[in-house]
């Protein structure tokens, strides 16, 4: 009789650039497979949008279609789907899309952890682009976060500017909508990878939903801005892409952080 058995995954090269943060050049499929089972807190992805072109910036480039938004769809499915068994009881995903499949990902979150393990709908309006004659200008992506486990998540809530004339120069509990301007293309901050989200962001996201100490994974890394908000707000953080050239821009990010070479 003739034993079928599967060819092993190939093994995944960390690199640990800063203390507390690996890095790897791989398929998020593959690497998520290569993550113990219950170790992360925070699992933030920002993939291709399936916008059906190839995004290009000054540092790089990635891939952004699918023959289907079907197709598209299944690639998300499998990869979420290997990727929660990674979070902690305490654990949440934040799944950042835009308005060309945000509702169909949410479906499949409600599949794959159950409708009440939903917990927000967040907007990250970003104010940055242009206007259309034909519809409301489109000025927002969708964040959606679950949690594992309703009773146990870890959530501590963010303080934002109060906007209000009664509260002006305090604080106050942040809400599903975050007004945080996009990178424009003068900013500092911007490295050239297409599509970069803007740190103010992620240090937000960051804080509210993994504890200092806790263990952040982003499988489609970009120029790193996740690993770059764990670093600096005391968080450890696993970073995967599969393109090199983001790797090493995320790499280099974190360097100038640090200090280290
Ligand atoms: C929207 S960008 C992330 C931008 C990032 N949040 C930032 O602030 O720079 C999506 C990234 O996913 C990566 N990517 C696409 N398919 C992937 C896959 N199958 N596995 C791992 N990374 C992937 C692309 O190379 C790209 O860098």
């Amino acid at each position: 009789m003739t034993t079928l058995t599967q060819p092993a995954a190939p093994p995944i090269a960390w690199t640990e650039p800063v203390p507390g943060a690996r890095l790897a050049c791989a398929d998020w499929f593959v690497a998520a497979q290569a993550i113990e089972r219950g170790s992360i807190d925070l699992v933030y992805v920002d993939p291709p949008y399936n916008t059906g072109r190839v995004r290009t910036d000054r540092a790089g480039a990635f891939d952004d279609a699918w023959p289907t938004m079907d197709d598209y769809i299944d690639w998300l499915r499998v990869r979420l789907g290997v990727t929660i068994p990674l979070l902690r009881d305490t654990g949440s995903i934040l799944l950042h899309l835009d308005a060309r499949a945000s509702h169909l990902a949410r479906i499949v979150l409600d599949d794959l952890l159950g409708a009440e393990c939903f917990v927000n709908h967040l907007i990250w309006s970003y104010g940055l682009g242009g206007s259309s004659a034909r519809r409301f200008a489109r000025k927002h992506d969708d964040i959606l976060f679950y949690c594992i486990d309703p009773e146990k998540y870890w959530f501590e809530p963010p303080l934002v500017p109060a906007t209000s004339r009664r509260l002006s120069g305090q604080m106050k509990k942040a809400t599903d909508v975050l007004d945080i301007p996009a990178i424009n293309n003068m900013a500092k901050e911007r490295v050239g990878w297409p599509t970069q989200k803007p740190l103010a962001l992620l240090d937000l996201l960051v804080r509210a939903c993994c504890p200092e100490g806790g263990v952040v994974l982003d499988p489609c890394l970009g120029s790193g801005t996740t690993i770059v908000a764990a670093i600096s707000a005391s968080r450890d953080t696993i970073g995967v892409d599969r393109n090199a050239e983001a790797v090493k821009l995320a790499s280099s990010r974190l360097f100038s952080l640090t200090g280290s070479p």
